[in-house]
C-alpha cells in the first residue's frame, strides 16, 4: 500500500515537526487541530524551519515550496481524515483523549487506513483496541524536534499486522528518519530509559548533590549526552516527562516513582520551554 495522503491529529510540539517531515517526504499532508490559531501558529513554524533549511542549503527553495503546497489545515476531525491512507495522532499523552480519538478514527476513517499515535510510553495495544481494527494500528515514537531528529522507533502492538509494520516503516523512511522494531512494552526502549535518567537528575537536584547546570555539564561532558537531563526536559515538557513516569510507575514498579521535586515543579506551572520557565528561567531570553 502506497501512502500518498497522511493527517496528522494535534499541532503541537510533535504534530507540527511530523507534519513538517511528511509534507518535504512528499506525502500529502493534512495537520489537523481544535482550532485555526493553533494551525496556523504550526504553519508558521514549518514555513521559518523550511526557510532556515534552505539558508542553511539542506533543502532548496523549490523543495520549501513544493512541501508548503502540499501541506493542508483542518480543525474538522471527520474532513481531515476521511482521505487519509494513514493518520498520525499527536494529541497530549491522556489515554482518555487518545482512546477517544482513536474511536474516532474506526469510525472516520478508509478501511485500510493505518492508524498510528506518537504517544511516548502508553500501550498501543489498548490505544489499538478502540479502533476495531487493531491490525492497523501501530507506534511511531518520534522525538523532538523531529524535523532534526534521526530517529523514528516503531512499536508492534499485540495485534499490529506484518503489512502495517512495513508501510510505517517505509512512511517514516520517506520522512527520512532510522527506525528501531520493539515489541509493545511500557515505554518501548527510549522512553523507559530516558525517563529513569531524567528522574535521577531531579533526586540529586532535590538532594543538593550539585546545581542543575553542573548535574547537565557532568552528564554532557562526562558521558558525552548531546543535551543535559534538564535542558531536555525543559524542551520536552516537565508534564509530559512527570505522565510518562506515573505510567511507567503503575506499570513497571517502584524505581519508576516520579521525583517529589519534579511534581512540585509540575504543579507550580513550570513546565519548560513552553511557559517560559521549567528547571531553567527563560523568561525574556528567547
Ligand atoms: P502538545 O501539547 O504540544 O500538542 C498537542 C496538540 O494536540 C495541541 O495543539 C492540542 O490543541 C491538540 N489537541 C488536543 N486535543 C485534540 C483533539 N481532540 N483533536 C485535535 N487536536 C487536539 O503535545 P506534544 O508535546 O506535541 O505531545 C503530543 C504527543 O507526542 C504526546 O503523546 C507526547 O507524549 C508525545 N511525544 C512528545 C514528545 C515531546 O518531546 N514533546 C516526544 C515524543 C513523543
Amino acid at each position: 500500500m502506497e501512502v500518498r495522503n497522511l493527517s496528522v491529529i494535534g499541532a503541537g510540539v510533535m504534530g507540527t515537526g511530523i507534519a513538517h517531515v511528511s509534507a518535504l517526504g512528499g506525502i500529502h499532508t493534512t495537520l489537523v487541530d481544535i482550532s485555526l490559531e493553533i494551525l496556523e501558529k504550526a504553519f508558521t513554524k514549518i514555513k521559518g524551519r523550511l526557510q532556515k533549511g534552505v539558508e542553511l542549503k539542506s533543502i532548496h527553495q523549490g523543495m520549501m515550496e513544493q512541501a508548503l503546497s502540499r501541506l493542508k489545515l483542518e480543525v474538522d476531525l471527520e474532513k481531515g481524515v476521511r482521505e487519509a491512507d494513514m493518520v498520525i495522532e499527536a494529541v497530549p499523552e491522556k489515554i482518555e483523549l487518545k482512546l477517544e480519538i482513536f474511536q474516532k478514527m474506526g469510525q472516520l476513517c478508509k478501511k485500510d487506513a493505518i492508524c498510528a499515535s506518537n504517544t511516548s510510553a502508553l500501550s498501543i495495544t489498548e490505544i489499538a483496541g478502540a479502533t476495531g481494527q487493531p491490525e492497523k494500528c501501530i507506534g511511531m515514537h518520534f522525538f523532538n524536534p523531529v524535523h532534526l531528529m534521526r530517529l523514528v522507533e516503531i512499536v508492534r502492538g499485540l495485534e499490529t499486522s506484518d503489512d502495517t509494520y512495513e508501510v510505517t516503516k517505509g512512511v517514516a523512511e520517506i520522512m527520512g528518519k532510522e527506525t528501531v522494531e520493539v515489541k509493545e512494552s511500557p515505554g518501548f526502549v527510549t522512553s523507559r530509559i530516558n525517563a529513569l535518567i531524567g528522574n535521577e537528575a531531579f533526586y540529586l537536584l532535590q538532594e543538593g548533590v550539585a546545581s542543575a547546570e553542573d548535574i547537565d555539564k557532568a552528564l554532557k561532558l562526562g558521558l558525552n549526552h548531546p543535551m543535559g537531563p534538564f535542558e531536555l526536559v525543559d524542551l520536552v515538557g516537565l508534564d509530559i516527562r512527570l505522565s510518562v513516569l506515573e505510567f511507567l510507575h503503575q506499570r513497571l514498579g517502584e524505581k519508576y516513582r516520579p521525583c517529589p521535586l519534579l511534581v512540585k515543579y509540575v504543579n507550580a506551572g513550570r513546565l519548560g520551554r513552553k511557559t517560559g520557565k521549567g528547571v531553567y528561567d527563560y523568561k525574556g531570553k528567547e
